[in-house]
């Protein structure tokens, strides 16, 4: 009678009881790794990073007196009036469409539900509750005319060049 064959593993270093804490110790080291990752995104607020409410306009020279000129992107006006420069917010204040100027017409009209505005942002007709905002302007260092979108004046400011 001939004994049973064993049969060895190609690798004699490495048993079944290895091979499965082996896979064992890899699972806890993954499920940890997850774990990790989800705590540290718990953790970390979740901020929106907006940009910069400051504009800067560029050299007053660009905006010769009597012109009222509507930067799109900022959404607000700079006008230069017989005062000196000033900022409008273009946004309109009865709800939220971005107004344009019209200079057939010499007015800012609000393509939603009609409101008119005239130059220096007051209102002449429309369901627009308040004026057009009166933003801080102001002269850089460098001479460049900086606008604060986020800071509403409670009374007239004008840069003088
Ligand atoms: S949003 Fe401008 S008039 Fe309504």
């Amino acid at each position: 009678m001939s004994e049973p064959v064993r049969k060895e593993s190609k690798n004699p270093d490495v048993s079944r009881r290895q091979a499965f804490v082996q896979l064992g110790v890899g699972s806890i080291c993954a499920a940890s790794a997850g774990a990790m990752v989800f705590g540290y995104e718990f953790l970390t607020p979740n901020v929106l990073y907006e940009p910069s409410p400051i504009v800067n306009a560029g050299k007053p020279d660009g905006y010769p007196p009597g012109t009222v000129t509507q930067d799109l992107p900022s959404g607000l006006y700079l006008v230069h009036g017989s005062e000196g420069l000033y900022a409008l917010s273009a946004v309109c204040t009865h709800l939220g469409c971005l107004t344009a100027w019209k200079p057939e017409l010499g007015i800012v009209a609000c393509p939603c539900h009609g409101s008119k505005f005239r130059r220096d942002g007051s209102k002449i007709e429309g369901p627009a509750p308040r004026p057009l905002r009166w933003l801080k302007i102001w002269l850089s260092d460098e001479g460049d005319l900086l606008v604060d979108r986020s800071e509403e004046l409670s009374r007239k400011q004008f840069v003088r060049t």
